[in-house]
């Protein structure tokens, strides 16, 4: 949701707080802002907007000697976007500073209470009480401040706190939301995710879930909230510092985009060898539990959804085992039937997703065995499941998920590969043959993606149209609904996803002379329904964008335009269908002048309900 920034150590702090910041603009772009030590005094510079309003901002300010600070870049949840809502916080004393990523769930009581006490508010945020329940219980000693006003709030959080009477420290807490330590010679960074320091170091110390933390230029400190110390080791991340920067592409979408056969390729390595034994080991789910499975959840939000739709296809198909499906927000009010012998799949690419891990702590709660499939290593996803599935998707900057939609699906082949091989529903020959073909993907994919003519032509015809609807059937029906999401969520122009069968059923009565609809008719036992569907909306005079199979020429009589696709087979086919609908909607959102990296009132991670 937000990204948060600190350092403490020798070298003049502000620029490599905003720096920083930067990189982690992705998590949020209402406000910006930072806050210095120097001379016992904290200098804060804030700013509405993106990173650029804070350069600005900063400009003859941000005390340059400092080397201590704080910042912070923010989506807004509790309080309009403005200065005064704008993070750093400071306590009414001004000697606290306080950035923080998350919710405090009571902090309306606690802002109460504390104003009763005489404490002066100047936010309508929820993270300015932090900086109050500080104040209050300081008494000299900075850790247990921190430790005390922990205690005092409910939500989920990660903070890092400064006080001017400690100029060489940094304080804070985290409850699910992300908190990594970089260690530096003689000088330490705190931030929300590893790229906003990834530049100055790559050793990484996670900072846990209900722990807290102390740091000064030699020394790292995790600590449980009892403050016994944690035996913590340091992580290297051997990420190229280039992964967080564009790497000569124009935008980090199409960057991801065009990274999707990598991380397919990373995402199967070294589990599906030659054997045919598909090899998850570190899910950490033995063989023997998988074969007692006999229902799988699948629970997650937005294009995470999406491929578990896809996943609800292949694993009915090959493992032949019951699949339910619940996006995490309905999942987690509802009274679902779950039982020890019920798998609940989480998917969520960032990890933190805050509707997933709740619909994913009930499932456990309720005894259900827990498996996530997510991309950022150490994640609250990982902590609250029984099991992992890592995508190897490397960093994604984009707030438009691309190619670690495409590496989920893999996971999810995968996972469906291993229970059909433990369940027997596949033989090994069977495992063999899907197996090699999965393996083939990533060069049909990157084959694909060296000639986007297509996609680009049929973006300058359309792009100024006010509607689209996208049909699908099958395993074409997630696919449809993942392009919809793209081309509403990165250009804005309002779309509509249905099952191609239901169109009749009332979607048909959008459809005008030359609206444009997208139809997914790659090749599959579903393909004469959708051709029976694609003339309906020509009687209408839609306009017909198709989706199909290389080599299905017939589709050129039933559409305007065509976007082919390397041929497949069905259940595989979401590998090589959903990139088209990517390039289109990045092309006609790119030739709308829209920011397809960081469209309005969206963010990467959403950490809030
Ligand atoms: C996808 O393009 C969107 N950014 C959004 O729907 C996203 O998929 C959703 O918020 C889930 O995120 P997660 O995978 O990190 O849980």
């Amino acid at each position: 949701m937000c990204g948060i920034v600190a350092y403490v150590g020798e070298r003049p702090c502000t620029n490599l707080l905003y720096q920083g910041l930067r990189k982690l603009e992705y998590r949020g772009y209402d406000s910006a802002g930072l806050s210095v030590l120097a001379d016992g005094s904290i200098e804060v510079v804030r700013a509405v907007g993106n990173m650029d309003s804070l350069e600005q901002a900063l400009e003859g300010n941000g005390n340059a000697g400092a080397r201590l600070g704080l910042g912070h870049t923010r989506w807004a949840t509790h309080g309009r976007p403005s200065v005064e809502n704008a993070h750093p916080h400071t306590d009414c004393s001004g000697k606290i500073s306080i950035v923080l990523n998350g919710i405090i769930e009571n902090y309306a009581e606690l802002k109460e209470d504390l104003s009763r006490e005489g404490h002066q508010f100047t936010s309508e945020t929820d993270a300015e009480v932090v900086a109050h329940l500080i104040e209050k219980h300081y008494g000299g000693d900075l850790l247990e401040a921190v430790r005390l006003t922990y205690s005092d709030v409910t939500g989920h959080f990660a903070f890092c706190a400064i006080h001017g009477d400690h100029p060489q420290m940094i304080a804070g807490a985290r409850k699910e939301c992300p908190l990594l330590i970089g260690v530096g010679k003689g000088e330490v960074f705190i931030a929300s995710a590893i790229p906003a320091f990834l530049s100055e170091t790559r050793d990484v110390i996670v900072v846990g879930d209900e722990e807290l933390f102390v740091a000064t230029p030699d020394e790292v400190q995790v600590l449980d909230l009892e403050k016994r110390q944690l035996d913590r080791e340091t992580t290297r991340v051997n990420w190229d510092v280039d992964a967080a920067e564009k790497g000569g592409y124009e935008t980090f979408m199409r960057k991801e985009i065009f990274e999707q056969p990598d991380a397919l390729v990373d995402t199967m390595s070294g589990r599906l060898p030659d054997s045919g034994q598909v090899d998850l080991e570190e899910m950490l789910i033995p063989d023997d539990v998988l074969a007692g499975i006999d229902k799988i959840y699948i629970i997650a939000c937005g294009t995470s959804f999406h491929a578990g739709m896809v996943g609800r296809y292949v694993l009915e198909n090959w493992a032949r085992v019951a699949v339910e499906l619940d996006i995490a927000s309905e999942f987690r009010y509802r009274e679902p039937v779950l039982s020890p012998s019920t798998l609940v799949v989480g998917i969520s690419q960032s990890g933190e997703t805050a509707d997933t891990l709740a619909a994913m702590r009930q499932a456990r709660r309720m005894g259900a065995k827990v498996l996530a499939i997510t991309n950022i290593m150490g994640s609250q996803a990982t902590r609250d499941a029984d099991g992992v599935i890592y995508t190897r998707a490397g960093l994604e900057i984009g707030v438009a998920a691309t190619k670690t939609h495409l590496a989920q699906i893999a996971a999810i082949d995968l996972l469906a590969l291993k229970l059909a091989q433990v369940r027997g529903s596949l033989d090994r020959d069977q495992v063999r043959e899907i197996a090699a073909e999965l393996k083939t993907i990533p060069g049909l994919l990157g084959e694909y993606l060296k000639d986007e003519t297509a996609t680009h032509e049929i973006a300058k015809r359309y792009f100024k149209q006010p509607f689209f609807l996208y049909l699908g059937r099958g395993v074409g029906l997630p696919v449809c609904l993942e392009g919809a999401l793209k081309l509403k969520e990165i250009s804005y122009i309002p779309t509509e996803a249905y099952a191609a069968g239901e169109m009749k059923h009332g979607p048909i009565a959008l459809l005008e002379k030359g609206s444009p609809v997208v139809v997914v008719a790659t090749d599959g036992h579903v393909y004469e329904k959708v051709i029976s569907n694609i003339e309906e909306v020509r009687a209408r005079e839609a306009a017909v964008i198709a989706v199909a199979t290389e080599g299905n020429e017939g589709i050129k009589a039933y559409s305007e335009d065509v976007m082919f696709v390397p041929k497949t087979s069905e259940m595989l086919s979401p590998l090589v269908s959903v990139a088209p609908l990517q390039l289109l909607a990045y092309h006609i959102a790119r030739l709308k002048g829209c920011n397809v990296d960081q469209p309005r009132n969206l963010a990467k991670t959403v950490t809030v309900e």
